[in-house]
């Protein structure tokens, strides 16, 4: 058994009575999902909200004038609210925009096409991530393809990385901006390594006037996150990855930087009752704490790479110097990706599963990486325990010395 970190003793009985709140997970007790990255699962409060919502008031928004539409449309114009009140957008005014969107590729790919495809002229440049998900990737290089056919030339630079650190450059990213500089987009917690990219810092090394876009889909709903803290210009997050339901999600935009940010073109009927799940998600993690939701799967993240990093045959990806607990760089934030050098990764995802532990396995969306790249990612939200993960540990300490 491995020993309990104090965060996870502490935590012990708050989390034993969050997990409760999960059917999902009371219904199946032999499964250990550790697969949160790729989807989370809904807590009895989010799911409530929607089947009351569809069983009282459901009628489409902005059209009808009965009293169903225009409950509906205020349950709407409320979540829109409560998205400022979590990113901590407290100036509630109307200077920031939240529109909503099926999901953080959505979302970047609207910010990439109704907003930057507006402020772009030939020869000018945008600074954007090569390593993290595809999402935060084919929408900048989609759109520089689309001004080319029109004759707008801008060049496409590669945020720099820290091999050392697994952190972006922040050293060398000063360097790298110029006077055609007009965008920057970066993730906020990277979906492979678990890394915090300490996107604080890449305010300081662009200077104060270039727009910033986030890719916060691992990290909004994850643990707290505030634009009072952060001087960015976009906030990208999917609802599905935070408790909410699938083909939700959110564009919180600041608006101070260049025009404002708008869905462009019809888009039809919103996903409602996705829009209610958001917002009750947002209740129901203020309420448990989004402090100690993110203490508890980084301590979950702590008690796994401690023990992998510890296997001769295992190699945990990303940051090295970030494996150990007395760390002097970013911690992982619950994300933990490794290989085993002897059992390739979707065959040890097979086995895994078969002992009912749920995980993923292949190349993850990962920008640059192909089938070849496979690893196994584990990634814990509030309702795991540490047994799961000792359940894991033990799975993977069977395949040493195969
Ligand atoms: N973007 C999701 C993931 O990283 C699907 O797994």
């Amino acid at each position: 058994m491995t020993t309990l970190t104090s965060p996870l003793e502490r935590l012990h009985d708050w989390q034993c009575d969050l997990r409760a709140q999960f059917p999902i997970l009371t219904a199946n007790p032999a499964v250990a999902y550790l697969d949160s990255a790729a989807t989370g699962q809904k807590p009895r409060a989010v799911l409530d909200a929607v089947a009351e919502f569809l069983t009282t008031t459901n009628a489409n928004i902005g059209r009808g004038s009965y009293p169903w539409a225009n409950t509906a449309t205020e349950r709407v114009a409320q979540v829109r609210q409560r998205v400022r009140l979590a990113l901590g957008d407290t100036a509630g005014d109307t200077a920031s925009t939240v529109e909503f969107v099926s999901g953080t590729s959505h979302g970047l790919r609207a910010v990439a096409n109704d907003w930057l495809a507006d402020i772009l002229a030939d020869g000018d440049e945008i600074i954007v991530p090569f390593g993290d998900h595809q999402a935060n990737l084919r929408p900048w290089l989609d759109l520089r393809d689309t001004l080319a056919l029109r004759g707008v030339r801008i060049g496409v630079v590669p945020m720099p990385v820290d091999p050392t650190s697994g952190d972006y450059d922040h050293r060398a990213l000063p360097a790298l901006v110029t006077p055609r500089t007009r965008f920057v987009a970066a993730t906020h917690v990277h979906h492979v390594y678990g890394a915090n990219m300490n996107v604080h810092r890449i305010r300081e090394a662009v200077g104060p006037d270039v727009p910033i876009c986030l890719d916060a889909a691992q990290s909004v709903g994850h643990g707290p996150v505030s634009v009072a803290d952060l001087d960015v210009d976009f906030i990208v997050f999917s609802g599905h990855k935070m408790l909410a339901l699938t083909g939700v999600g959110a564009v919180w935009a600041r608006n101070r930087r260049g025009p404002h940010f708008a869905l462009r073109g019809w888009e039809g009927t919103p996903n409602t009752a996705g829009i209610v799940s958001l917002g009750a998600a947002f209740d129901w993690l203020d309420a448990a704490g989004l402090d100690r939701v993110r203490e508890w799967s980084t301590a979950l993240g702590v008690l796994l790479t401690d023990s992998l990093s510890r296997m001769a045959d295992v190699e945990v990806l990303g940051c090295q110097r970030s494996l150990t607990a007395d760390s002097d760089v970013q911690r992982r934030e619950g994300i933990v990706t490794f290989r085993h050098r002897k059992v390739r990764s979707d065959d040890l995802g097979f086995v895994l599963a078969d002992e009912g532990i749920m995980v993923r396995a292949d190349s993850h969306c990962q920008a640059g990486r192909d089938s070849a790249d496979r690893a196994v990612r584990v990634s814990p939200h509030v309702y795991n325990t540490p047994d799961e993960i000792d359940r894991l540990l033990s799975v993977v300490r069977r395949c040493e010395g195969i």
